[in-house]
């Protein structure tokens, strides 16, 4: 009776918006089978932006034959679930929704026209948000085997932070064997993936720039070379020194403001900066002057929009993550879990920069 009244509730909203029978919250109200029972699972759900996230019951919706229903295991915390949760993310999203933008879990039912996937399959998978939720009904083109070995934590860190550090690394920078990389929030989901991916895959040298002692010392266990902590030293000074006077070759930023521009005046001769992410909410500009003279080039980085804007190098990422998974030559840093209805807790985890490596939400 619960379920039916907020449905009610929420279903009047999402009409209101002209919202789509696909979604759930919205599921059910526009068909005549409304009244009869229905299924229902636990879904976290952003009513007002800046306000905490609620976890509530919404009503299963029908399986369209090209989809595939997945129960979700686990779901991996992201800047930008929470920055979409302030209303503060690039791409708006209307209330309520849910967040969750990569997930792994089991197919539970696939579509009448689904052949390359079916029920009991491990899976993970990447969608634009919604996978913060018990279920999740997923494009299969969207989704990647688990190999075996992999646990179903691991595989949720492995899409956004690796897909981003493989696109950085390799696409964008072209990370060579042997480059020096600076990384910034080196102890981060992303940072700790760009460790990861530039030492034990890539061969690079990495610098790991991060706010603590106790973060730099995580990142050089997991294979940097040196740590600068940025909280207590000038990071520009301090790679100077470890690179006697040469600079590195390609800088990480995913914290923007002084941080960005210490790392742009760190580069060598044709270094190149690769634009990940604002995480201290600054966004710096860019002295052209600087990049003339060291023959500089700055990259800008959105792994999610090469889904739509060119998929095969998109989902390279995801399966090359995937694959250096399954080889052990990656070992993904889950720094803590939480339940379901810790959700807030999860993301004051992160905005209070006491997480390290990915942050994941266990859900069945
Ligand atoms: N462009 C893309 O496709 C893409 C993909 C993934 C992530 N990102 C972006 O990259 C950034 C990092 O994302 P993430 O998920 O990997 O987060 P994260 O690194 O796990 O957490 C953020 C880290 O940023 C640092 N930080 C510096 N100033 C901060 C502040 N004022 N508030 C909070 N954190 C601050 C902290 O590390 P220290 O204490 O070490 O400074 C903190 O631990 C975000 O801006 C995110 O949106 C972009």
């Amino acid at each position: 009776m619960e379920l039916l009244r907020w449905s009610f509730a929420v279903g009047r909203a999402f009409r209101h918006m002209g919202c789509s029978r696909r979604n759930p919250f919205g599921e059910g109200l526009q068909s005549p089978s409304f009244l009869q029972p229905q299924r229902a699972y636990r879904s976290a759900i952003c009513m007002e932006v800046n306000k905490p996230l609620v976890v509530q019951d919404v009503p299963s919706a029908l399986l369209q034959p090209h989809e595939v229903r997945i129960r979700v295991r686990c779901c991996g915390v992201n800047f930008a679930d929470i920055l979409a949760c302030q209303g503060l993310y690039q791409e708006k999203r209307s209330l309520p929704f849910t967040p969750g933008m990569e997930f792994s879990g089991d197919v539970m039912e696939t579509g009448k026209a689904v052949t390359a996937i079916k029920e009991g399959d491990r899976v993970i998978g990447v969608t634009g948000t919604s996978a913060m939720a018990e279920e999740y009904i997923a494009d299969p083109k969207l989704l990647w085997t688990i190999p075996k070995q992999v646990s179903y934590e691991d595989a949720a860190a492995l899409p956004v932070s690796y897909g981003t550090a493989i696109l950085a690394l390799e696409h964008r920078a072209q990370t060579q064997p042997g480059e020096t990389v600076l990384v910034t929030a080196a102890a981060g989901a992303t940072g700790l993936a760009v460790v990861d991916v530039a030492t034990h895959i890539l061969k690079a040298k990495v610098i790991a720039a991060a706010g603590s002692d106790g973060k730099c010392n995580l990142a050089l266990q997991k294979g940097a070379f040196h740590g600068v902590n940025y909280s207590g030293t000038n990071l520009r000074e301090e790679v100077k020194k470890l690179t006697v006077n040469k600079g590195v070759d390609v800088v990480i930023d995913t914290v923007g403001g002084d941080i960005f521009k210490e790392a742009l005046h760190s580069l060598a001769w044709e270094g190149r900066i690769v634009v990940v992410g604002f995480a201290g909410g600054t966004i710096p500009s860019i002295p052209a002057n600087l990049l003339l003279l060291k023959n500089i080039s700055a990259l800008g980085l959105f792994w999610g929009r090469y889904r739509e804007q060119d998929f095969p190098v998109f989902s390279s990422t995801l399966s090359s993550a995937v694959l250096y998974c399954q080889e052990g030559r990656i070992q993904p840093h889950i720094g803590a879990v939480f339940r379901l209805e810790e959700v807030n807790e999860a993301f004051a985890h992160v905005t209070q920069r006491k997480s390290t490596g990915k942050v994941v939400i266990s859900i069945t």
